[in-house]
């Protein structure tokens, strides 16, 4: 018989960090809701990639993307991120493209993320991807990008997946 334990109490480590511009910042545990979210992806409506070096010397994760379908699967939200030395390589562009083509073929309408208004970065990566900026009224501090899959055309084609590609001798 397996025994059903109680959920571990959180550790209380609550702190608010104030930033050199200012912005306070809330540093807190994930909440289990939330650690399902990241950990209990499915692997088709929820998916996270990481992109790693894989050269001769020790292989280096360099950049992460994950997207989730929300909305009854009309929306799939993403988050990106590259590492400082390997940006605009075309590197987040590349795993926007994956993850553009797997929205498109999951049959998601809209691909969405929440960006910080701050952040121009990604404001002009975006733009660039073809996605337009809405506000978000719940946060002032954040925009919306949104780029409509149904009346636009995929950023790149669609590669295969690597399984499907011939196996180097
Ligand atoms: C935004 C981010 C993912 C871009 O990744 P990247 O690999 O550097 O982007 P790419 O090299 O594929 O750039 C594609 C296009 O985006 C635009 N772009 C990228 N970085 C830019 C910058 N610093 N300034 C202006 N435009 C930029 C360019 O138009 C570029 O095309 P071009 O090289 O032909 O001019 C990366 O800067 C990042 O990880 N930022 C921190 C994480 C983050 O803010 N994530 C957003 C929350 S989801």
């Amino acid at each position: 018989m397996i025994a059903m334990l109680p959920a571990p109490a959180l550790p209380r480590i609550v702190r608010v960090l104030r930033l050199p511009g200012g912005e306070r910042v809330l540093v807190r545990p994930v909440r289990p809701p939330e650690l399902d979210r990241v950990l209990h992806l499915d692997g088709r409506n929820q998916l996270a990639l990481v992109a790693q070096t894989c050269g001769s010397g020790a292989s280096t994760v360099i950049a992460e993307a994950r997207y989730a379908l929300v909305s009854d699967g009309l929306e799939c939200e993403f988050a990106l991120s590259v590492a400082d030395d390997f940006r605009q390589m075309g590197l987040g562009a590349q795993l926007l493209a994956e993850i553009e083509c797997r929205a498109r073929a999951l049959g998601a309408r809209r691909l969405v993320a929440d960006v910080l208004r701050s952040n121009e970065t990604m404001q002009a990566f975006a733009r660039k991807a073809g996605f337009t900026m809405t506000g978000v009224p719940a946060d002032a501090r954040l925009i919306r990008i949104v780029k409509d899959l149904a009346t636009s055309s995929a950023a790149s084609p669609c590669k295969p997946a690597i399984s499907e590609l011939p196996i180097a001798a």
